[in-house]
């Protein structure tokens, strides 16, 4: 029998196999130069990826998460004031608005999109509001223009979740650009991913840009003198090398990625399965390929079997984790969300995929779809879930 090979969820050495000379070109060449430090690297990677955001100022951090809390300090968001957000996403956009001393307030999302409803938002603007977190998930813009709407009525900041979105576009601004700041992961398998940990705030007000810079750096105009209580989380030189090399194929790479989910969508269509849509535009950049099934456990396992991994994003949406409970977030209802949990899957996608893969993924779903159902869905991820997410966060 011939062994098949294992469909992974992402292939980073595939990647990796492409731009080996130019990424060990670079790294070498800055380790010549023993500029570790904040230097040529992060410099012209901040006026880059600020020119590609379509923003004014870049300033390159730590970690998406990073990135997060400090356009959120350097906003003045802080204790005593509330930011609404959604529970449909990875926890670090809730962690970092309560990482300030904030209180998030969690609305629940779009059936088709993910994404927050605007509808739901103004029901929960209160006098503590000051801010709204969108996140862009998986790639796919969030309904900005609604939110942007309500949110300059109410005179609240916007502070872009744009972590799974590098380079969405509504044709004419990119994500990280709409609202007062955009925040970005550059976690290794993002569709911008350094080598380690990194992340970036982009912004057009040159007030809290140049607050964030201070805050990643000790709050350090110059060196041991410190004008605000601060944290480090400077972007790494040897990380912004790397992703000096990627950002050159950022758009390249959304394409093939799109082009990967047009054929997922004319593959696996009439099956029964809930596909996400194609924007003409590209404003879903397909970080993630997610597919919506009432036999979504059937599924995982089936694929397994058949040499394909997959992943549940996200299998207990915020307010239901254990993280939460002293904070009585169990007790909010979030219905869309939670019929999300339970019915969320996510195929492999990355752009060195191959049509042959697509289509083995594909046959593999049909397979499963035409036989008995095994499973009852269901939002806690138990046996078979748990044992596969034990890399949760290559992810
Ligand atoms: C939506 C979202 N927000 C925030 C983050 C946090 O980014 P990081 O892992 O770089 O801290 C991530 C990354 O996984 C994310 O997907």
């Amino acid at each position: 029998m011939i062994e098949q090979e294992f469909i992974p969820l992402v292939d980073l050495r595939a990647q990796y196999q492409t731009i080996k000379s130019e990424i060990l070109a670079a790294l070498s060449d800055t380790l010549e130069r023993m500029d570790l430090f904040l230097g040529e690297n992060v410099r012209l990677f901040e006026q880059e990826f600020a020119e590609y955001c379509g923003t004014r100022h870049c300033i390159g951090v730590g970690s998406g998460t990073d990135a997060l809390i400090l356009a959120l300090q350097a906003c003045g968001v802080g204790p005593g004031d509330e930011v609404i957000t959604v529970a449909n996403t990875f926890i670090a956009t809730v962690e970092a608005i309560h990482a300030i001393g904030a209180t998030p307030i969690l609305v629940d999302v779009d059936a088709d999109t993910g994404t927050m409803d605007p509808q739901q938002l103004e029901a929960r603007i209160t006098r503590k509001t000051r801010a709204i977190v969108p996140v862009h998930l998986y790639g796919r813009l969030a309904d900005l223009p609604s939110i942007m709407e309500i949110a300059r009525r109410h005179s609240l900041l916007v502070v872009e979740d744009a972590c799974q979105a590098h380079g969405a576009s509504d044709g004419q601004r990119r994500a990280g650009s709409f609202g007062d700041v955009g925040c970005f992961s550059f976690y290794i398998s993002k569709n911008l991913g350094a080598y380690g940990e990194a992340g970036a705030v982009v912004t057009d007000n040159p007030e809290i840009a140049q607050r964030v810079n201070l805050l990643r750096n000790h709050g350090s105009q110059s060196k041991y003198h410190h004008v605000t209580l601060a944290t480090n989380s400077r972007l790494d030189e040897l990380q912004a090398a790397v992703l000096r090399v990627k950002l050159r194929y950022l758009d390249q790479w959304n394409e093939q990625r799109r082009a990967h989910a047009a054929t997922y969508k004319r593959l696996l269509d009439g099956l029964g399965l809930d596909l996400p849509s194609i924007p003409s535009q590209p404003s879903h950049v397909f970080h993630l390929y997610v597919v919506r099934s009432d036999r979504r456990d059937d599924l995982r396992e089936g694929l397994q079997a058949a040499g394909v991994a997959t992943g549940l994003h996200y299998p207990v949406p915020v307010h239901l984790q254990p993280a939460w409970f002293a904070h009585g977030y169990e007790t909010i209802s979030l219905p869309v969300t939670e019929t999300l949990a339970r019915e969320v899957l996510s195929l492999p996608l990355y752009p060195e995929m191959t049509p042959g893969q697509i289509e083995r993924v594909c046959t593999a779903v049909r397979q499963v779809l035409a036989s008995p159902r095994r499973h009852e869905s269901r939002v806690e991820a138990g046996g078979l879930a748990a044992e596969q997410d034990l890399h949760p966060r290559t992810l």
